[in-house]
């Protein structure tokens, strides 16, 4: 019989299970595990109730006692087209064909979390140059505000030594007035009567604190565009010595108005020598650190910020008293877009820059959360990173 040549498992079955035929490979098979068995059954029974072929994927356990996995057709076979008298199955070896396909499924599931994390990448890279190009627009409005600033200034200290001259005349105007010599000619009931119409003691007084409030207006806009060029810095994405406090300082100012709702920000400040550092990107790390505490506390709360050293080290430490991080969230926050909040509100890239940001500084981020009572972010950074940079490099 030719069947017999075949690398097939045939075998012809009537409705009770009993082999009618089957050829040599079939025949050499041992006898199957009751539920091998039992699960062929229940397919030749479909087929027969289907009345057509069907399709599908069985176990054959092998003369050494291992299973392979077989695609098997099976139909219905009719005397004379009424009732079906046995059912054929014909099984093809797939085991070889099913470890490829599942290798090649692992590898496409490799390839796309490559894929994923190309993009991720080339996202956190996009989100660096934004936030340089943020930086250069900060440093262009910086300059430009600077030029008319400095003269307003320095206009205004002359202006208020002339007024001060002009109410020293005035004074001596008045008392020459008073003085019963005094010439009385129609001009000076005049000049009384302006006096006294145009109330020049409240003048007096008034002027006084316009100049004060405006003065103190003007301290505030050359402080904002101090800050703006402490901040951004675009000259300098380069490392070199700086004082990590003046950078606290300015990323405070500059995110004022985000928090000053939340939170009241409570400083301590220890003892910090100058670090070797690129501080505009560590202001960008400050700055997300506090944009994100600011978001964790829900009415009003505590932002502290706690600096301190070690021997060869310093820290900076951002703490709030927010609602804090979910235990199985701790692991996640500084991957690249994970976030919490809501589409449109967050990014999840603020951390992961950050990370990012302090690995380059050769420093790291320590986090303790405690869910309902606040999280701590400390970055701790090496004071001069140059020797170790210079080991690895
Ligand atoms: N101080 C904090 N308190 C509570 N959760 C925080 C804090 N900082 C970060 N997280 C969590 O980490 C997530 C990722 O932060 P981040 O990378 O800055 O992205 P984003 O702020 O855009 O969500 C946040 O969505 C939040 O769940
Ligand atoms: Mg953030």
């Amino acid at each position: 019989m030719m069947l017999h040549h075949s690398p097939a498992l045939v075998v012809v079955k009537d409705p009770e299970g009993r082999i009618l035929l089957a050829n040599r490979r079939y025949e050499a098979l041992p006898v199957q595990p009751p539920e091998v068995a039992r699960a062929q059954r229940e397919s030749d029974q479909f087929a027969l109730q289907a009345g057509d072929s069907i399709e599908v994927e069985e176990t054959f356990v092998q003369a050494d006692g291992t299973r392979r996995t077989y695609l098997s057709v099976k139909f219905p076979m009719f005397h004379d087209g009424l009732e079906p008298y046995a059912t054929c199955a014909i099984s093809t070896d797939i085991t070889e064909r099913k470890r490829i396909e599942i290798e090649l499924r692992g590898r496409l599931a490799e390839l796309g979390a490559l894929n994923r994390r190309l993009e991720e990448a080339q996202n956190q890279l996009l989100q660096s140059e934004k936030m340089a190009s943020i930086g250069q627009l900060a440093a262009g409005v910086a300059h430009e505000l600077n030029n008319p600033i400095s003269f307003v200034y320095s206009n205004y200290g002359s202006l208020k030594s002339y007024v001060e001259d002009l109410f020293a005349m005035l004074d001596a105007w008045d008392g020459a007035l008073a003085c019963p010599d005094a010439v009385r000619c129609p001009t000076v009931a005049t000049v009384e009567r302006l006096k006294a119409e145009r109330d020049l003691s409240f003048l007096r007084t008034d002027i006084g604190e316009l100049m004060d409030e405006s003065r103190e207006g003007l301290e505030r806009v050359r402080k904002i565009v101090q800050d703006l060029k402490d901040f951004s810095h675009v000259a300098d994405t380069e490392f070199h010595w700086a004082d990590l406090h003046r950078g606290l300082d300015s990323t405070l100012n500059i995110v004022h108005n985000e928090l000053k709702y939340k939170a009241r920000v409570v400083k301590e400040y220890g003892d910090l020598p100058e670090i070797y550092c690129v501080p505009s990107q560590l202001n960008q790390v400050f700055m997300n650190m506090l944009v994100n505490a600011a978001h964790a506390i829900v009415d009003n709360g505590v932002i502290t910020v706690r600096t301190g050293r070690g021997a060869d080290c310093v820290w900076v430490e951002i703490a709030d008293t927010g609602r804090g991080i979910a235990p199985e969230h701790l692991k996640r926050i500084f991957d690249p877009f994970f976030t919490t909040k809501p589409v449109g509100e967050g990014t999840g890239l603020g951390l992961s820059l950050s990370y990012s940001i302090v690995k380059k500084h050769g420093g790291r981020i320590d986090v303790c959360s405690e869910p309902g009572a606040g999280s701590t972010f400390r970055v701790t950074l090496p004071i001069d990173p140059k020797p170790e940079a210079e080991q690895a490099g």
